[in-house]
């Protein structure tokens, strides 16, 4: 069993045992306020049309609803869902026949989305602009391509890298939505609904700690929930008061900042090994035997958001801010050279 809280959040199979926390409406879907109201008018609105929602394309860090949202959509607009990954759609068959098979308003969920081989994406540039699908069969003198309708459909695609999605593929997308790390109010309703779909006897203060050290995400939030649940039931009457979410927290190596110890060996290293930086990816990985993806899908974006971090041309530097969680002397990063230096 993977035992970190944190780089969990890349895991998808505790979501199937999650299947009570998923929200499945709009309306219980909490925070993301501007995206929401968006997504509710051109719902209502195609639903008034009796026609496909536009294509929808969601990006940001994992574990912030990406792919209950697609779920959402499919319920909102009283359709099913299919649901499929990047990775998983090896050639450009693979992709005619789900598209061919998509039942009229239906929603096709794509996750990472950037994942798409070329001539994959390809065969679906034509589905999502006319629902026309294209593909070249027999080579050479007796190549000729076949054109085939399809039913209208909503493809709703998701990324943890908005920059690696091609741009043709982007442009054909009627909505894109950045998901964004939620804020402390919306983060303790989180726990709070988690808490009474779980039936966890939790006091205020109990699931403000967990929402607070839950950096933001409720992916993590619904992971911790239930690890101070366990410390609880194991070591206090199976109440969480805010002493006991505290403790097991710490014992999860949790800090108060929700960063847990690949966080610090990230920021160690860079003070560290390598004076604050700048410092590339890839050694930071390196030092800390995480896989650089890893590192800049599921760490950086949240240490750059609490301002830990900063992304330079030359690699990332740690901030004061770092310097003083970490409990060392801040020593300002030499500065970037401006010239060339050889
Ligand atoms: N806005 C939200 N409100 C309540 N719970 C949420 C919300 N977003 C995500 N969750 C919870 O977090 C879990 C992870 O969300 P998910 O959609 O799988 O994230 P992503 O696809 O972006 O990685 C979900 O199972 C759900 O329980
Ligand atoms: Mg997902």
């Amino acid at each position: 069993m993977n035992d970190r809280v944190v780089s969990g959040v890349r895991q998808q199979d505790d979501d199937s045992l999650d299947g009570s926390l998923r929200p499945r409406r709009l309306q219980d879907y909490v925070g993301q306020d501007r995206l929401k109201v968006n997504l509710e008018i051109a719902i209502e609105a195609a639903k008034q049309r009796n026609e496909a929602l536009d294509h929808l394309l969601l990006y940001g860090p994992p574990g912030l609803g990406k792919t209950t949202l697609a779920n959402i959509v499919a319920n909102e607009m009283d359709t099913s869902i299919k649901t499929t990954s990047g990775p998983a759609i090896e050639r450009p068959g693979d992709m005619v026949s789900i598209l061919t098979r998509l039942q009229p308003q239906e929603v096709l969920f794509i996750d990472e989305v950037h994942r798409l081989s070329r001539v994959v994406e390809e065969v679906l540039y034509g589905a999502m602009e006319d629902f026309v699908v294209s593909w070249v069969i027999d080579k050479g003198l007796k190549a000729r391509s076949i054109n085939l309708s399809i039913k209208p459909f909503t493809l709703v695609g998701a990324t943890t890298r908005y920059g690696m999605v091609s741009s043709p593929l982007r442009d054909r997308f009627g909505m894109t939505h950045r998901l964004d790390f939620y804020d402390e109010e919306a983060m303790e309703t989180i726990v709070e609904r988690s808490a009474r779909i779980l039936e966890i006897d939790a006091q205020r203060e109990g699931m403000a700690e967990v929402a607070r050290r839950a950096r933001g995400t409720p992916r993590v939030a619904n992971r911790l929930l239930k690890r101070v649940r366990d410390y609880a039931q194991v070591m206090a009457d199976n109440v969480v008061t805010g002493g006991v979410a505290r403790e097991a927290l710490t014992r999860l190596e949790v800090d108060r900042l929700g960063l847990d110890d690949v966080d610090h060996m990230v920021l160690r290293s860079i003070i560290d090994k390598f004076d604050g930086g700048p410092v590339g990816v890839e050694t930071l990985a390196a030092a800390t035997s995480e896989e650089a993806d890893t590192i800049m899908d599921v760490y950086e974006p949240y240490l750059l958001q609490i301002g830990f971090l900063d992304r330079t041309r030359r690699g990332r530097v740690a901030t004061r801010r770092a310097y003083e969680h970490m409990g060392v002397p801040y020593q300002a990063a030499p500065p970037t050279p401006q010239g060339n230096l050889f």
